[in-house]
C-alpha cells in the first residue's frame, strides 16, 4: 500500500536534509511544474485528483484556487499561507508531518505559489511546535541556498519568498481569517466573509490558505497524476488519510491509510483495540469539535461524506475514543472548557453560551446539577448552531455535546437524578475544582 505523504519519514529520527530529500524524488514536482506545465495545469491537476482540503472543512483544493484572479490584471502581490496552528484537543497530524519531512512541505507550498502565482508565502506555526520550527528554519535555510526558494527559481522567471511566522497560540488563530487578522498583527477574531481570502485576504491581496496535510499531497498529485490519486482511496474521496487514535486503546497513534478506511479497521488493527477490561462506547471520528460515532457505526468507511451521511463530520480523521470505564459527561465538560476558554469573544451566544454549557456540565460532573439543566443544554446546541455566530468554533464545540445528549442521554440523566458521577463514585475520584471554569 502507498503511503507517499509518509514513506519518507522516520519517526524518532531527523528529517531527510535537502540531499536525501531529492535522492528520493524530492523536488522533482517542482522541477516538473515550473518548466513543464503552466499555473492553470498545475490547479486543474489537483482539480482533477479530487483532493480536499484536510484542514476540517473538506473543501476542494484545486477549486479553491481557482477563486484566485490571474493574468495581467490580477493584483501585483498574492500571498500562500502554510495554517500550520494545529490546536484542536485530539489532534496532531500535522506536527507528524511538519516535523517529520519539512522539504515535502516547501516543496507543496512552491508548487502551490505557482498555481496561484502568489510571490510570498507564510508558515503560521503554532509557537509549541518548537521542534518543528527548528526543522523548517533548517530546511528552509536549505533551499534557499539550492535555489528552490527566493527569485528566479530554477531560472524559470518564478519567485517566492517563504517566511515562518510562529504564532502566540489560540485556537482562533487556526480559523483561516483569524489567522490573517493575526498575521496582520491584530487579534485574531474572524472576519466576515464575503470577501473570501482567495480575493481579499492578507492585507487586502489575494490570498489562499491551506492546511499542512492538503499541501502535503500537492508535489505528489503534480509528479504521478490525478487518477494515481484517486486510485489510492477506497471510497470517492481521493488519496490517503492520516488518522489518528486517541483514549485508552491499546495502541494510540497516527497512520496513513487510503481514505475511506473503517473506523473499526483503524481502531481494531492500526490502534490495536480497547485496552484490556474496556468496551468501546463511542467515538468523536474527525477532532474534539464532530459529533460522536457509537458502536453502530463501527463499519462507516471514514471519508467525507460516509462520515456525514452517519451524523458526524471528517474533520481532521483524528479520532478520540470513549470506552465503557470513562464518563462521558466529564469528557464533554473537559471539551466544552477547552472551547469557552477559546472562544475569542466576537459574538454574544458563543462567549457567554460556552461559559454557561460548561458551567452546568462542571455543576452535573459535580453532582451539582439542577431540573431544567439537560433542556437548557439542548436549546444551546440550537442557539450556537451553523448561521448564528461568525464564525465555525461555537458550532463545532456544540457537535460532541449535541451527539453525547443524544446517544449518552441516560448517563446525563444519572448524574442528575443520583446528584453525584457515578464514574468519579467508582473510581474514589474527587469533584472536578470549580476554579478550572475560571
Ligand atoms: C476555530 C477553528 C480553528 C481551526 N484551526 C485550524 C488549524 O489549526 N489548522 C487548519 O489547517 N485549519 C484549521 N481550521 C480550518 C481553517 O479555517 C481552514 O478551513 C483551513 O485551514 C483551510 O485549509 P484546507 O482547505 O487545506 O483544509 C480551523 C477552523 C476553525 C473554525
Ligand atoms: S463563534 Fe466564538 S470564536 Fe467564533 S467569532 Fe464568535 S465568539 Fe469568536
Amino acid at each position: 500500500m502507498e503511503r507517499p505523504l509518509t514513506a519518507n519519514i522516520r519517526p524518532g529520527e531527523e528529517p531527510l536534509n535537502l540531499r536525501d530529500y531529492e535522492r528520493v524524488g524530492g523536488y522533482q514536482a517542482v522541477h516538473k511544474a515550473l518548466a513543464k506545465m503552466t499555473p492553470a495545469e498545475v490547479t486543474d491537476v489537483v482539480k482533477q485528483s479530487g483532493l480536499k482540503g484536510r484542514g476540517g472543512a473538506g473543501f476542494p483544493t484545486g477549486l479553491k484556487w481557482t477563486f484566485v484572479p490571474m493574468g495581467r490584471d490580477a493584483p501585483a502581490r498574492k500571498y500562500l499561507v502554510l495554517n500550520a496552528d494545529e490546536m484542536e484537543p485530539g489532534t496532531f497530524k500535522d506536527r507528524f508531518l511538519l516535523e517529520g519531512n519539512p522539504h515535502q512541505i516547501i516543496e507543496g507550498m512552491i508548487i502551490a505559489a505557482f498555481a496561484i502565482q502568489a510571490d510570498v508565502g507564510y508558515i503560521f506555526l503554532r509557537r509549541e511546535y518548537a521542534v518543528a520550527e527548528i526543522r523548517l528554519r533548517r530546511a528552509m535555510a536549505e533551499a534557499y541556498a539550492a535555489g528552490h526558494l527566493g527569485k528566479d527559481i530554477l531560472r524559470s522567471g518564478f519567485t517566492f519568498e517563504l517566511r515562518l511566522h510562529t504564532s502566540a497560540g489560540r485556537y482562533m488563530c487556526g480559523e483561516e481569517t483569524g489567522l490573517l487578522n493575526s498575521l496582520e498583527g491584530k487579534r485574531a477574531n474572524p472576519r466576515a466573509k464575503p470577501p473570501f481570502p482567495q480575493t481579499s485576504g492578507l492585507w487586502g491581496k489575494p490570498t489562499v490558505v491551506n492546511n499542512v496535510e492538503t499541501i502535503c499531497n500537492v508535489p505528489h498529485i503534480v509528479n504521478k497524476g490525478a487518477e494515481w490519486f484517486r486510485s489510492l482511496s477506497r471510497t470517492e474521496d481521493s488519496g490517503t488519510k492520516l488518522y489518528g487514535v486517541s483514549g485508552k486503546v491499546n495502541r494510540p497513534g497516527l497512520w496513513e491509510l487510503p481514505m475511506g478506511t473503517p473506523m473499526r479497521e483503524i481502531l481494531e488493527e492500526h490502534a490495536g483495540g480497547m485496552r484490556p477490561g474496556l468496551k468501546f462506547r463511542g467515538a468523536l471520528p474527525g477532532g474534539a469539535s464532530t459529533d460522536f460515532l457509537v458502536e453502530r457505526h463501527l463499519d462507516v468507511q471514514l471519508d467525507f461524506s460516509a462520515v456525514q451521511a452517519a451524523g458526524s463530520r471528517l474533520g481532521t480523521g483524528t479520532i478520540i475514543v470513549l470506552d465503557d470505564k470513562t464518563c462521558p459527561v466529564g469528557m464533554v465538560w473537559n471539551l466544552e472548557h477547552f472551547f469557552a476558554q477559546e472562544s475569542c469573544g466576537w459574538c454574544t451566544p458563543c462567549w457567554g453560551g460556552l461559559q454557561f454549557v460548561e458551567h452546568i456540565l462542571l455543576a452535573l460532573e459535580n453532582g451539582a446539577g439542577r431540573a431544567g439543566d439537560l433542556e437548557i443544554l439542548q436549546s444551546h446546541t440550537r442557539l450556537l448552531a451553523p448561521g448564528n455566530t461568525y464564525c465555525a468554533l461555537a458550532p463545532g464545540a456544540m457537535e460532541p455535546l449535541q451527539s453525547a445528549l443524544k446517544y449518552f442521554r441516560e448517563d446525563f440523566e444519572r448524574h442528575l437524578h443520583e446528584r453525584r458521577c457515578p464514574w468519579r463514585q467508582q473510581e474514589n475520584r474527587t469533584a472536578i475544582p470549580s476554579k478550572a471554569t475560571k
